[in-house]
């Protein structure tokens, strides 16, 4: 199958360092469509670029956030809900571009997570919704489903943070086999739901309960994906030189 990885991504100081990390293990994959979605009003040259030069097969979108869904400059990042009209215009993409005859699966690759090589050729074998561990997310070392020694399907979560949620995983721990996103074609992301609750809320469309998917990464007992986080960079100097009218980047992408 191919593997379509949905990234939506916005314009920041650390943008490129992520995207070319993202780039750069997407390279190793065999089959892979890169759907990179610009929160933005229009396409931005950096990405266009970076895109252009990178040796990926890719399609590359943007729609900003509304914004009223817009995360303030001194909110905490829980307020609202991030990447919601990226992915559904990923969804829309796929919908309108390929077939039941495609072989695809589609994961949804933020772009400051850490991707094992591994993760991929475990991504191949999802019929329906495949799921694996996260290292790093909701305040554990690691986030996974838990696997019934004999059936060998997936029976609860460890999760801590929100467990009750339908599906109580992130983003980062679950791939859909491109056959259940276009025979659930009103299946989207929501503005509305509760904090937390976007993982639940596209798989609860497609698949009626957790005894539909399958525990992938040696039956869930392996960590091939970092849920990581990018310190922002102290730019306190640069803001002197921008003042100055001297930014140490003038001419130069970083
Ligand atoms: C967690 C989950 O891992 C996300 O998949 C989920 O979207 C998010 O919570 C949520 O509840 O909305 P977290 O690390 O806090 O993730 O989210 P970010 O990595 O900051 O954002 C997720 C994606 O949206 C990233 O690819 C990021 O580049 C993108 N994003 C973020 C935008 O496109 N626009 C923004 O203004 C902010
Ligand atoms: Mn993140």
């Amino acid at each position: 199958p191919t593997i379509y990885a949905i990234t939506p991504t916005f314009a920041r100081p650390v943008q490129k360092a992520e995207l070319t990390r993202l780039a750069q293990t997407f390279l190793h994959i065999f089959n892979f469509h890169w759907i990179v979605v610009e929160d933005s009003v229009k396409k931005t040259d950096l990405v266009t670029n970076f895109l252009a030069q990178s040796r990926l097969a890719y399609t590359h979108l943007n729609v900003s956030t509304p914004p009223n869904y817009k995360l303030g400059k001194n909110d905490p990042n829980w307020k609202k809900p991030r990447g919601v009209e990226q992915r559904n215009a990923a969804l829309r993409w796929i919908r309108e571009s390929l077939t039941q005859d495609d072989n695809g699966i589609v994961f949804f690759a933020d772009d400051d997570n850490t991707y094992s090589i591994k993760l991929f050729r475990e991504m191949e074998k999802i019929k329906t919704v495949g799921v694996w561990p996260v290292g790093l997310v909701g305040g554990l070392m690691v986030e996974k489903p838990i696997c019934d020694n004999v059936t060998r399907k997936v029976v609860g979560f460890n999760s801590v943070w929100k467990p009750d949620r339908p599906f109580p995983l992130d983003m980062a721990g679950f791939a859909v086999n491109l056959r259940l996103i276009l025979e659930h074609k009103n299946a989207w992301f929501s503005f509305t739901v509760q904090s937390g609750y976007q993982e639940s809320e596209i798989l609860r469309q497609m698949i009626p309960g957790i005894e539909h998917l399958e525990p992938l990464a040696d039956f869930c007992t392996k960590v091939y994906v970092w849920h990581t986080r990018t310190e922002p960079p102290k730019l306190n100097d640069e803001q002197l030189l921008i003042k100055k009218g001297k930014p140490s980047n003038a001419g130069i992408e970083v």
